[in-house]
């Protein structure tokens, strides 16, 4: 059993927490205990078999090529990966005129951080963030007990390619350590790990980093494909779970595992007037008339059983828009194809839009990009006729 520490209650309690917290230090979640996830636990204990991802590639070639480009394969990389480098490595950024200076170096093909305000300098251990949005520099301590505990760095890589304050950090006021980052206690650092990773090694509370998968890969999706591989190899049956066959809800919380679940949250952090929400695209679009009311549509010729948008159906789930093992970015018509699937003159069509000069681009003014934060701008999934009170819209991508 070495390397074996958490037992397998411990680890359920694991992935129980990294579905109810929220990243950053914007501890704005009420945790309740009320889920139960179908998905294998975020942390993955003493596994350090060869990667899965390579056995399917054996039969899933193109999947696999795809994932490889992914933003859900780049969710984490080390502090010495040459990207990372080149887009921190010579920079620095100051928090207003009196806040402390925080700068970049390569020492070696590394890179570490330091501060005006802090004697020393600390090695970046990992990033997280694709860098489609953001990366945020960590560095990694192990406390009095031996277990992993994170520095969460103060300064992040914006889209634009701006430095700039971490969502949460208190940079103008910090000084010494806290001018290089904020330390969360072994369970967050746990819990921003198993969202970021395919497989994460723990041995008495310390993260092994060559049991470490980095990035979202085949496994935290499709759990149990070691036993439909084999199935598969001896011409057995599938074994494996198709997503097409869950419902539209249990689909979109599945992604909210990570990308968060509306029914963690109370009714009056539910407001589409809050940007933070917009972060998590799983809440909004649960929260959208276009979800709630799906089922009054229907396709043409009648709606294909666990079908989608793409497909003729009028089903809408994450699945309608993305397709998980690629970027996110699309033309905007291709998106705006989806909403006239349903919207549309046709009989069991949902209503066309009410507004003038509404032209044929929906999305500036139903799903539009949103500052969550100064420089992070997310697109509203919460699809809706949108008010005064609500975030406004940020000036468009630049690309
Ligand atoms: C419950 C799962 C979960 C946890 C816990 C979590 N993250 Fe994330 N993280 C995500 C998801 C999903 C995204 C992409 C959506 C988004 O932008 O929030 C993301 C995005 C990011 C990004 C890219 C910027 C962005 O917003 O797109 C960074 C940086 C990041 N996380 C850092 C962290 C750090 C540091 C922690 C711990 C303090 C953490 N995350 C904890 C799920 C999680
Ligand atoms: C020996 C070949 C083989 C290997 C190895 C293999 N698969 Fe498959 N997989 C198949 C076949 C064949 C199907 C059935 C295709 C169908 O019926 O649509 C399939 C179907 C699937 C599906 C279902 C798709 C759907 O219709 O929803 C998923 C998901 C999947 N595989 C994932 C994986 C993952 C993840 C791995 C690696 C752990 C893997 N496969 C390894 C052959 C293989
Ligand atoms: C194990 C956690 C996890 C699960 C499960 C997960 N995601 Fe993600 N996803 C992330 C993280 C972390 C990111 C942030 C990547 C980044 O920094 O850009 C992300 C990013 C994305 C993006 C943005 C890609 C881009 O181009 O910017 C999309 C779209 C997405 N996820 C959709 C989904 C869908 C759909 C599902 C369910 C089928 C899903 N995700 C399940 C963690 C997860
Ligand atoms: C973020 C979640 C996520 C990850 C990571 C992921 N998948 Fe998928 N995959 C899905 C979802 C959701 C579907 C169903 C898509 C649909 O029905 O439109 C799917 C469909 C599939 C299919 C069948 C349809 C197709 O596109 O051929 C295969 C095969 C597959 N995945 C294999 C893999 C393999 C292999 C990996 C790792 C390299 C992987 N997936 C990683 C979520 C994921
Ligand atoms: C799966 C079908 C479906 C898709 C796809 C869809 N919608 Fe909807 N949408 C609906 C239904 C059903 C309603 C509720 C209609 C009603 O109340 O008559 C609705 C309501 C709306 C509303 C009114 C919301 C409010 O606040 O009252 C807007 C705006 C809207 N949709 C825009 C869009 C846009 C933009 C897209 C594409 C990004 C889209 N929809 C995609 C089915 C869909
Ligand atoms: C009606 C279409 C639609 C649906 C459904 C949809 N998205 Fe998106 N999503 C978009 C658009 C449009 C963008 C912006 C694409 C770009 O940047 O080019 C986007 C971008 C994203 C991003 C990148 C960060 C951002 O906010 O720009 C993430 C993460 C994401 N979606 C997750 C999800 C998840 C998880 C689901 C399911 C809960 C989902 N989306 C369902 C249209 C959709
Ligand atoms: C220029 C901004 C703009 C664009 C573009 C736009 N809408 Fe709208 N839409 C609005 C406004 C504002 C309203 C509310 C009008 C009102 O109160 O009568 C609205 C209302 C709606 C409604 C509710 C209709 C009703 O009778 O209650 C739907 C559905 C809708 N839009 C769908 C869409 C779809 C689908 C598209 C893209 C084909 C689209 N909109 C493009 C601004 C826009």
């Amino acid at each position: 059993m070495s390397g074996r520490s958490v037992s397998s209650a411990g680890m359920l309690l694991v992935a129980l927490f990294a579905i109810l917290l929220c990243g950053g230090t914007q501890a704005w979640i009420t945790r309740r205990t009320t889920a139960t996830s179908r998905f294998e636990p975020a942390i993955q204990v003493a596994r350090n078999g060869p990667k899965m991802s390579d056995r399917c590639a054996v039969c899933h070639p193109g999947v696999c090529q795809d994932i490889a480009a992914a933003p859900h394969n780049r969710t984490l990389r080390e502090g010495n990966d040459p990207d990372v480098r080149a887009r921190f490595a010579g920079r620095s950024f100051q928090q207003g005129k009196s806040g402390p200076t925080v700068s970049f170096e390569d020492r070696a093909g590394q890179l570490w951080m330091k501060s005006d305000s802090y004697p020393d300098a600390i090695r970046v251990d990992w990033m997280f963030g694709s860098g489609r949005h953001a990366l945020t520099p960590v560095s990694l301590l192990v406390n009095p007990h031996g277990a992993t505990e994170l520095v969460e760095g103060s300064v992040s890589w914006f889209h634009g390619d701006l430095l700039g304050a971490t969502p949460g950090a208190n940079l103008s006021k910090a000084r010494g350590m806290a001018s290089l980052g904020t330390p969360h206690d072994e369970a967050t650092t746990q819990d921003c790990f198993g969202c970021h990773v395919t497989q994460l090694t723990m041995d008495q509370g310390r993260i092994r980093p060559e049991g470490l998968i980095r990035g979202v890969s085949c496994e935290r999706c499709h759990p149990g494909g070691e036993r439909h591989a084999e199935s598969m190899e001896a011409g057995g049956p599938l074994l494996m779970e198709r997503w097409s066959e869950l419902s539209p809800l249990e689909s979109v919380n599945r992604c909210g595992e990570c990308h968060r679940r509306a029914d963690h949250l109370t009714s009056q952090e539910l407001s589409p007037e809050r940007p933070v929400l917009v972060r998590f695209a799983s809440i909004g679009l649960a929260m959208s008339p276009c979800f709630l009311k799906q089922d009054t549509v229907k396709a043409a010729g009648g709606n294909v059983p666990g079908g989608n948008v793409a497909n003729g159906a009028t089903r809408l789930d994450c699945l309608t828009c993305h397709d998980p093992h690629r970027s996110a970015e699309e033309p905007a018509e291709a998106f705006v194809q989806k909403c006239q699937q349903c919207h549309g003159t046709q009989p069991n069509q949902a209503r066309v839009c009410s507004a003038p000069q509404s032209g044929t681009n929906c999305l500036p003014c139903h799903m539009p990009p949103v500052n969550v934060t100064d420089n992070l701008v997310l697109t509203d999934h919460w699809i809706r006729i949108r008010k005064p009170t609500d975030p406004p819209v940020a000036a468009p991508k630049t690309p």
